[in-house]
């Protein structure tokens, strides 16, 4: 018997809770979704007027929210009210790498999953079924049910609470979006993946996804397969791309190109084309952040080899950015210090304002170490992040003739490329790939570099307007 689901609550605002709940929102008019967050920042942002600054930047998510929101799309800080009132709660908080403590750098921490199940715990009311949305170490379920139990029998023993009979049931359903792409991803998903030991809460689940995506991409599995899936379709994604990259550098040594190589391999139905662009590396909250984690899980389960190889997938891909800004400082004659760098692009990926594990920002770091000033410019990154993730306070540009490593925000392309010594291209936004190489060429300092580490420009226009080019996996 499936359960009838009118109320959702969805715990964490973030980038897989928002876009996700937003689609649902949509597809599904009749059911009332409630986003919380403990972030009423974040909150009040999503519920801003001002359609152009939602907190997370997502092609087609605005007119979703203009659609749906206070229709039956709501964001809030009022997490106990919705708990309690929800018939199925999604779990969508963040769950980064433990920065100390036990497993410090490799496990993820679940503090934030444990505090939403204790919260649920707590607050909910009757039936509720619970989903795992987070990307979550395999059996994570199995302390999300604990938490749960350990409630019920409280409640119990405890004469001053009322007694009531609450129940749960727990499913995984992972979310496979990319940034940049989640809104088509979530409307078209390739397969929606369902875990759980209890049909009827299966079931329950189905019926939301039915609403438009077909039965036959809906698959289900039992709990820890789906818990374990998700962190294995990451590490088999960032596998690729550290396996292309790695070539990179055997292709400027010898003369192969990187394009064709992955053109030539990708031809082939049993490898395919996708992940396969070679770059700086990857970034985003997910490959390195599963990787490491699923190292810890293989260690500490004492599979040593699987989890060494693996960690090589995490290791090429730091040797690559390593390796970029080793080549910049020499294409600049071995020394950058008091000389100026354009940054095209800080967010991870394009068409995200998401700057989590870019490869921009070790790169920069890099370069602001050997005293190297920088311009950077992103159509959607802002400078309060960027002073985070740089872990430095902007400097004005014009204060740069008088200082060693500092950077600075720049507006347009023509501001951030103004008398550099280079300009590397870091990230495939679209309007770099039209950039008028003559007008920039006019403006940086002779003899100027372009670095691009994404293949994205036209390097003969860029040549024939008087800049030296390095591309990356190309003998330059
Ligand atoms: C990833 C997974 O794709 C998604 O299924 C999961 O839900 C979350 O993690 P995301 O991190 O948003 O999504 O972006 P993705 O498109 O996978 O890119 C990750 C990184 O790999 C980016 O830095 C991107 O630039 C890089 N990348 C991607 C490459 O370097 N080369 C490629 O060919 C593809
Ligand atoms: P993701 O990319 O996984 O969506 P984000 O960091 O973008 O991760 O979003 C996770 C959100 O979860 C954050 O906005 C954070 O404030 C929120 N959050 C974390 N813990 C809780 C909690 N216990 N209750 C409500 N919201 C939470």
């Amino acid at each position: 018997m499936t359960f009838e689901i009118k109320n959702i609550c969805c715990i964490g605002a973030g980038y897989v809770g928002g876009p996700t709940m937003a689609v649902i929102a949509e597809k599904c008019p009749h059911l009332n979704i409630n986003v919380v967050d403990i972030n009423q920042q974040r909150i009040d942002l999503w519920n801003s007027n001002d359609f152009s600054n939602l907190p997370i930047y997502e092609p087609g998510l605005s007119e979703i929210i203009k659609k749906c929101r206070n229709k039956n799309l709501f964001f809030s800080t009022r997490i106990e009210e919705q708990i309690s009132s929800a018939d199925m709660i999604f779990i969508s908080v963040n769950t980064p790498t433990k920065k100390k403590g036990k497993g410090a750098g490799r496990a993820s921490d679940l503090k934030w999953v444990d505090a939403s199940a204790r919260q649920i715990a707590k607050f909910a009311k009757g039936h509720t079924i619970i989903v795992e949305k987070s990307t979550l170490p395999i059996k994570t379920a199995e302390t999300i049910k604990k938490i749960l139990k350990t409630k019920k029998k409280n409640l119990n023993y405890n004469s001053t609470e009322s007694i009531e009979e609450k129940t749960f049931e727990i499913l995984s359903n992972p979310e496979f979006l990319s940034e940049g792409t989640a809104i088509n991803d979530l409307k078209d998903p390739d397969r929606i993946l369902i875990g759980g030991e209890d049909n009827d809460a299966i079931d329950s689940l189905i019926k939301i996804y039915s609403h438009w995506v077909e039965k036959e991409k809906i698959l289900t599995t039992n709990l820890w397969s789906a818990e374990l899936s998700k962190l294995i379709a990451n590490a088999f994604l960032a596998q690729r791309i550290s396996s292309i990259n790695s070539i990179t550098a055997l292709c400027e040594k010898t003369g192969a190109n990187i394009s064709e190589v992955s053109l030539a391999i990708g031809t082939d139905k049993r490898i395919g084309k996708h992940f396969l662009n070679a770059s700086p590396g990857f970034g985003g909250s997910c490959f390195k952040k599963d990787i490491s984690n699923l190292v810890y899980i293989c260690e500490s389960y004492g599979l040593y080899e699987t989890a060494l190889y693996w960690q090589k997938v995490i290791d090429i891909n730091g040797w690559q950015k390593k390796r970029i800004t080793n080549i910049i400082i020499e294409k600049l004659f071995g020394t950058i210090s008091q000389k100026k760098i354009a940054i095209l692009g800080f967010s991870f990926k394009a068409n995200t304002n998401d700057t989590r594990e870019s490869p921009a920002i070790e790169i920069c770091k890099e370069l602001l170490e050997e005293g190297c000033n920088i311009n950077i410019y992103d159509p959607k990154v802002n400078a309060s992040q960027i002073e985070i993730d740089l872990d430095q306070k902007q400097t004005p540009n014009s204060n740069f003739d008088c200082l060693e490593g500092g950077w600075a925000l720049s507006e347009s392309i023509l501001e951030c490329v103004k008398e550099a010594d280079g300009l590397v291209i870091m990230t495939e936004w679209q309007e770099f790939k039209k950039i008028n190489w003559e007008e920039v060429a006019n403006v940086m300092r002779s003899p100027a570099w372009l670095f691009d580490t994404r293949l994205i420009s036209n390097s003969k226009e860029a040549e024939y307007a008087g800049l030296n080019v390095w591309q990356l996996g190309f003998a330059n």
